[in-house]
């Protein structure tokens, strides 16, 4: 077999990125990984580069996004694009139905249960696709109803929207036009709001503006990076001899073309079964990963529709079956704040109840204060409230024109609502923290089990569900407490018995011989991990300095930035830490009190390297002995490295280290060093 030329290589990228294209985004069913889609992508791309004069408009890297435009073509629809009549209650869906088979009967057609094709009434956009000789040729928006806009390179940014038609090519229409919806799945869209929200972006209503406003920018490539999907949703021109018969087989042509059809299209015959198909489509409505506003239902027949016609601008042959709004008014009556397990306090808003999508909503999340300012909403106004999916009923905008005079702006307590300890907004956050820390006791659980953590004090034993008992039942509510139980009280929880309570008991007597940095990092300060805790003990040898130390003293710790300094600072500062932590050593919490102020260590102020493979300990046992001496341990040589340990089958690092001229050593002379300056 010879290789294929890259002419003939082009052509089976082109053939392989379509495939996987419409299986990610048409099916939902990928058959290879993001990665390696990625790679054949960017050999097209290379190839393409190299050959400029081989890129189509239907090549797969076409849809990333053409050059910006300067405004959109006005496109007259050859047809033009109708809206629907609503139905919002089953006596009028029946009143629907009676009317087609009125009209049926007149035009000799009369029957007991017209045969319906129905779908969801997707909450998007609808636009217009044109494909001449199976390629995408333009696409428009609905606009009027006669003209849109011509909106053909944003369109071609969407996935799902096929740029050549599957199947053989003498199977396509010379022209076909296809009509369908875009919109933008609720998860996409709450993952790009909350992007904006933290980057400062436009933060968009719900997922329906969000897609308008991403299909109206002049900038395709903008477009490209918005998580738009299609679904088709009508065959409005198809100038082949085979015409389908219903609604439902020209959905089905439109698949085997490789357009994304709805999943919930089914045919239903009468009122009964159309009434259930509303019902349950309204029951799924939550769960669905999309927006849709109602049912849509369409008299399948063809033929009987285009007899049936058109009053004004709407299909006699169709309507909608509206379901209840997911976007309804009411009153903001208070906003209170929330502690979470972190400590985060965020603002959620109290609402005077209201009915939205079917359910009654008293309570909306804010986020954050920032999205309060945002929002600039104020307690007394009129908010709008959406509530989709199981995600929590969000506030979207206050309606500011009819404010009540004096309303104050909402501001985020100075104390904690739980606990009382001040409440701080690191710099560059967004959210709000309790630093009551270990004390409070929304964060005490999570706390708790930080403290009891293996690289914390190690309690063997202690897990999240015997912790969240502990707590629940009030047995502990700081730290301190775990050393007050009793064997006797452990083996009353659930699922102990004597011997794990006594086993238990035993670990936490254990655990009062520590370290000072395991201490610290028990202590659960925001930021303080292992290494920074390990850091603040060799500055600072004790935890008295520790606690005394001011943010400028704090600052001269390696690791330790002007955030965390402030953490750290705020946290001593609080006097209920101080009083748990007093707690704590009168438990008996202790540990060698040898240690020395960094700068006093043998080794303070050097940095050492550790490469190849060390024979007496790992390579984190030797780090931390010199460590615990005053050395850094670093990664790599540089000209700031004091001394190289070489161990066995060394390389690069010790090449580097030669030429610059550094002091290597052997593990043997390690350990000798070692022995000698730990004596
Ligand atoms: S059919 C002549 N089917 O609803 C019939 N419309 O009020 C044309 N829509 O502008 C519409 N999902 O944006 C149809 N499955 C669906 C739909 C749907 C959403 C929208 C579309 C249209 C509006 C009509």
């Amino acid at each position: 077999m010879t290789s294929p030329t890259a002419y003939e290589r082009l052509q089976q990228l082109h053939q392989q990125l379509h495939e996987h294209n419409y299986r990610y985004y048409v099916l939902d069913d990928p058959s290879i990984p993001d990665a390696e889609y990625d790679r054949l992508f960017r050999e097209l791309q290379q190839l393409e580069a190299e050959h400029p004069d081989w890129v189509t408009p239907s090549s797969p890297t076409q849809r990333v996004g053409a050059a910006p435009l300067s405004s959109f073509p006005e496109v007259t629809h050859e047809l033009p694009m109708l809206s629907l009549g609503n139905v919002f209650d089953d006596s009028s869906l029946e009143a629907f139905v009676r009317r087609i088979q009125d009209n049926l009967a007149d035009l000799g057609q009369a029957t007991a249960t017209p045969e319906f094709c129905c779908e969801p009434k997707l909450d998007g956009l609808a636009v217009s696709l044109i494909y001449h000789q199976g390629q995408l040729v333009q696409g428009v928006t609905r606009g009027d109803g006669q003209t849109g806009e011509g909106i053909t390179e944003n369109l071609r940014t969407v996935g799902s929207i096929p740029l050549t038609l599957r199947g053989e090519r003498q199977d396509w229409p010379e022209t076909l036009e296809v009509r369908g919806e875009v919109y933008m799945p609720r998860q996409a869209f709450e993952a790009m709001n909350d992007w904006a929200r933290e980057e400062g972006g436009k933060v968009f209503a719900n997922p329906r503006n969000a897609a308008a406003g991403s299909l109206r920018q002049l900038d395709p490539r903008i477009t490209a990076r918005r998580p738009l999907e299609f679904t088709a949703y009508q065959l409005a021109r198809n100038s082949s001899d085979q015409q389908p018969s219903s609604h439902y087989q020209a959905m089905q042509q439109l698949a085997t073309w490789g357009f994304k059809i709805s999943p919930q299209l089914q045919r239903v015959q009468g009122f009964t079964e159309l009434k259930n198909y509303c019902d349950q489509l309204a029951d799924q409505r939550d769960e669905l990963p999309y927006d849709i506003d109602g049912a849509v239902i369409k008299l399948n027949d063809l033929r009987l529709q285009a007899e049936l016609g058109f009053r004004a601008r709407e299909p006699r042959w169709a309507t909608a079956y509206k379901y209840p709004a997911q976007e309804e008014i009411t009153r903001l009556v208070d906003v209170e704040f929330q502690v979470g397990r972190t400590g985060a306090v965020t603002p959620v808003a109290r609402l005077e109840p209201v009915q939205v999508a079917g359910v009654t909503v008293s309570n909306a999340t804010l986020h954050n204060m920032d999205e309060v300012e945002r929002l600039d909403v104020r307690v007394g106004d009129r908010v709008i409230v959406r509530r989709a999916g199981d995600v929590i009923p969000q506030i979207v905008k206050a309606v500011l024109d009819d404010r009540p005079e004096q309303t104050a702006a909402i501001r985020m307590p100075e104390h904690c609502p739980v606990c009382a300890s001040h409440v701080e907004r690191a710099e560059g956050e967004a959210v709000y923290r309790c630093t009551g820390g270990l004390y409070c006791p929304a964060q005490r659980k999570e706390a708790l089990k930080h403290f009891a953590s293996r690289k914390a004090l190690d309690i063997e034993g202690l897990g999240e569900k015997l912790l969240d008992q502990l707590v629940e039942r009030e047995l502990v509510k700081t730290p301190a407490d775990l050393y007050r139980l009793t064997a006797d009280e452990l083996a009353e929880l659930d699922r102990m018995a004597a011997k794990s309570a006594n086993n238990l008991v035993e670990a936490l007597n254990k655990s009062k011989q520590t370290s000072l940095p395991r201490f610290i990092y028990a202590l659960g300060i925001r930021e303080v991990g292992e290494a920074t805790a390990k850091g603040l003990a060799q500055y600072f040898g004790s935890l008295q300095a520790l606690m005394q130390a001011s943010e400028e003293q704090l600052l001269e710790v390696d690791d330790v930035g002007p955030i965390v300094a402030q953490h750290l600072h705020a946290f001593f500062q609080e006097e209920h830490n101080q009083t748990s932590i007093q707690d704590l050593l009168d438990q008996g919490i202790h540990w060698p009190e040898t240690q020395t102020r960094r700068e006093d260590l043998p080794l303070a102020g050097q940095t050492w390297v550790l490469t190849g493979s060390l024979e007496s300990f790992t390579r984190d046992q030797a780090k931390e002995r010199l460590e615990a001496l005053g050395a850094k341990v670093s990664g790599s040589v540089s000209k700031k490295t004091s001394c190289l340990v070489a161990g066995a089958a060394a390389g690069s690092k010790l090449t580097k280290a030669e030429s610059l001229g550094i002091t290597v050593i052997s593990e043997e002379e390690l350990i000798a060093e070692l022995t000698r300056l730990e004596e």
